[in-house]
């Protein structure tokens, strides 16, 4: 069952440097802080979730042509479940169409793959592993 909804959260473009200690904290707690970075992370579009003033929750978008990727998607785990992922994703969704996208995908973590099909996304590769955790291409499109 979902968590009982949180106060409203405000959604804004934020720096790389804002997104690497959730990034750290939930997605790799175990690797170097730096293994967090993404190579072209300043050609990136960040978005943040601030409850109040703290940051919740981020994730990255990259746009190449009409093809666009979101990466890095975390929530704090204290607000995990209580919408903010959906909120995030759906204003991804829309800032990729904004910039022309026609196709949207990442490499989803198979613990979150009934998340992503909510959003229409679904398994276009074979099972692949990033260290001990399972991925999968997901995809969809955004016409
Ligand atoms: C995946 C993640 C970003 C989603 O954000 P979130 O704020 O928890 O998601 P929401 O609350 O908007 O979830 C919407 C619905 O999907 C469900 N859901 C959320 N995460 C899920 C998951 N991993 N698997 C299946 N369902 C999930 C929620 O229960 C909710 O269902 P409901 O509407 O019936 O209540 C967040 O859970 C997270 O940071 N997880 C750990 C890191 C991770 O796996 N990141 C993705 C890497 S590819």
């Amino acid at each position: 069952m979902a968590n009982a909804p949180l106060a409203p959260i405000t959604i804004r473009f934020i720096t790389p440097e804002q997104t690497y200690p959730l990034r750290h904290a939930v997605l790799w707690p175990d690797k170097p802080f730096d293994y967090v970075k993404v190579e072209n992370d300043s050609e990136g579009y960040h978005f943040g979730a601030f409850l109040a003033d703290e940051l919740v929750a981020v994730i990255s978008l990259f746009v190449d042509g009409e093809t666009a990727r979101f990466r890095k998607f975390a929530a704090h785990p204290d607000c995990q479940r209580r919408g903010i992922g959906t909120q995030l994703l759906n204003q991804v969704i829309h800032e990729a169409r904004r910039l022309g996208a026609t196709s949207l995908w990442c490499d989803a973590r198979l613990d979150a793959a009934d998340f992503y099909r909510r959003f229409g996304m679904d398994a276009v590769s074979e099972v692949f592993y990033k260290g001990p955790i399972p991925y999968a291409k997901f995809s969809r499109t955004l016409l």
